[in-house]
């Protein structure tokens, strides 16, 4: 809540991530792009989604596609121009949407005029901008991973220096303890913030800060690569000053940052004392078995662990993970999983596609891209039956999700038990309910394989029923629940199918 006694509209907020290169191509390349988005807005009004958040669409050389940007104020061309990113922020504004860009604070690529100059001599005026150091030996300054595999260093031989990248070496890591990078770093923010964007989702700001003796990291964690490790105090206060940056806009502008770190401990610190991130992803449900007792105990430790005014948010797939679908194996099972989404206390970030129950796409391996191995949850979304899905050429730059003849947008419209129209009567249902929206969260005791909880806000009151086991369960409810969304064809409420799950309300 706000000095004010409001509440922001991003804890109201469904937010609906775009991967703007497989959401709709209408140039024709077979990369989707910005005019792609515009034109499919009418449909997410209709499905009911309050914001989305789009993945990089800045210049950039793609060799960990957009997330190494070599522009941070301009379009790449494959994606389209300015005129088009303000067209589209106008047209979401128009619906009464708002739109989250994503920020990538953490490195630039290795063609950013930035790293092209400081790279170029010792002596360079940016030369301090990244994280140049001499090698130990012949060998690199410390043992640190890099994601997507091998050391984090890479020897540069016209200075005869090492820099440091904890993803590609494509990506070298800006210097964050240099004021100069952070002005110029705080500029991006303006800029787009001055373009009307309504908030940021700020890439792996965990890394940002660097302990400038470069430590080596205890034998005892192995090979494993620093990006799931790096957390230092300095890099609060780099927050802090984002914060405050974005906070002196009007309009609530917001952040959601990624913060890789396992524990909910470290990330609930990324909030600060309210003046860090407005919002940090929980990405627990992606590793969390479908039992009852993981989702209980995830349930329990996010409403334990965050502090009071730290607010939740929920995340079941994006572009750098399996497909929720993929993962539970089963249409029931990920059905329930998007009531849970959609029913839990924070807010929830729906990956597109998700809500058509799309699985991962099975990708030759003579169509592989992505250095992660990520390919699967990032294939184009299908529009329609067609032989092109609503895209402009037959074969975009991934292959089709499985079952894209049926699992399309125009096909699950037509069906009012698709997994669309599900995710569509959730949403309404969510806007419908304060308790859902606002309300506190109480899990009921219960035995067998059913979770339950209640929703609570000021006599507004739901319930949520889910049986993650493989036959049907039998539950006993007060007298007085109606069935609001069924996750299946609405039978009896107190017998849940296999898999099944329901919310409820007071009749
Ligand atoms: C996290 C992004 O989600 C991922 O796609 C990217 O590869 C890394 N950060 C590096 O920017």
């Amino acid at each position: 809540m706000d000095a004010d006694g409001h509440v922001p509209w991003w804890r109201d907020a469904v937010i609906y991530q775009i991967y703007p290169r497989s959401f709709q191509d209408t140039g024709g390349d077979g990369v989707g792009d910005l005019p792609g988005i515009e034109r499919r807005l009418d449909h997410l009004a209709w499905l009911g989604v309050d914001a989305i958040w789009v993945s990089p669409f800045y210049r950039s050389p793609m060799a960990d596609f957009g997330y190494d940007v070599s522009d941070y104020c301009d379009v790449d061309p494959l994606f389209g121009t300015l005129a088009d990113f303000d067209r589209l922020i106008a047209s979401v504004h128009q619906r009464g949407m708002r739109l989250l860009v994503d920020w990538v604070p953490n490195h630039t690529s290795d063609r950013h005029p930035w790293f092209l100059d400081s790279r170029s001599s010792r002596s360079s005026p940016r030369r301090g901008w990244y994280h140049w150091r001499d090698g130990r030996g012949d060998g690199p300054p410390n043992n640190w991973r890099a994601a997507f595999g091998g050391r984090a260093w890479t020897l540069d031989e016209l200075t005869g220096q090492w820099y440091l990248h904890l993803f590609l070496p494509q990506q070298p890591d800006l210097n964050w303890s240099n004021p100069e990078v952070v002005a110029a770093m705080h500029e991006v923010l303006r800029f787009w913030l001055d373009r009307g964007v309504d908030g940021f989702r700020i890439d792996v700001v965990h890394c940002i800060g660097k302990d400038p003796a470069f430590p080596d990291q205890p034998a005892e964690l192995g090979e494993i690569d620093r990006v799931g490790i790096q957390n230092e105090p300095a890099t609060h206060e780099l927050i802090r000053g984002f914060r405050r940056l974005v906070d002196a806009y009007p309009g609530q502008r917001t952040t959601v940052g990624e913060v890789q770190l396992g524990d909910l401990e470290a990330l609930a610190s990324f909030y600060g004392a309210g003046d860090e991130l407005h919002m940090v992803f929980n990405f627990l449900p992606l590793r969390a078995a479908w039992t009852r007792p993981a989702w209980w105990g995830m349930i329990e430790r996010v409403e334990r662990d965050l502090p009071a005014g730290a607010w939740p948010t929920w995340v079941l797939s994006n572009h750098d993970e399996p497909r929720v679908r993929s993962r539970l194996g089963s249409d029931a099972a990920a059905r329930s999983a998007a009531l849970l989404l959609l029913t839990l206390r924070g807010t929830p970030f729906i990956y597109q596609g998700d809500e058509l129950g799309l699985e991962d796409a099975v990708v030759p391996e003579s169509r592989r891209v992505d250095p992660g191995g990520r390919d699967g949850c990032r294939a184009p979304m299908p529009w329609d039956r067609g032989p092109g899905h609503g895209w402009p050429v037959r074969d975009p730059w991934l292959p089709w999700p499985p079952q894209a003849g049926t699992r399309n947008v125009e096909a699950e419209r037509d069906d009012p038990g698709s997994m669309l129209h599900l995710y569509r009567r959730l949403l309404a249902a969510r806007r419908g309910s304060a308790a859902l929206r606002r309300g506190d969260l109480v899990l009921r005791e219960g035995a067998g394989d059913v979770l339950a909880f209640e929703r609570n806000c000021e006599g507004d009151r739901r319930l949520v029923v889910v049986n993650f086991g493989n036959r049907s369960s039998s539950i006993r409810l007060e007298p007085g629940w109606v069935v609001e969304v069924s996750t299946g064809p609405e039978g009896d409420p107190e017998r849940l199918p296999p898999h099944g799950g329901a919310l409820l309300r007071p009749g």
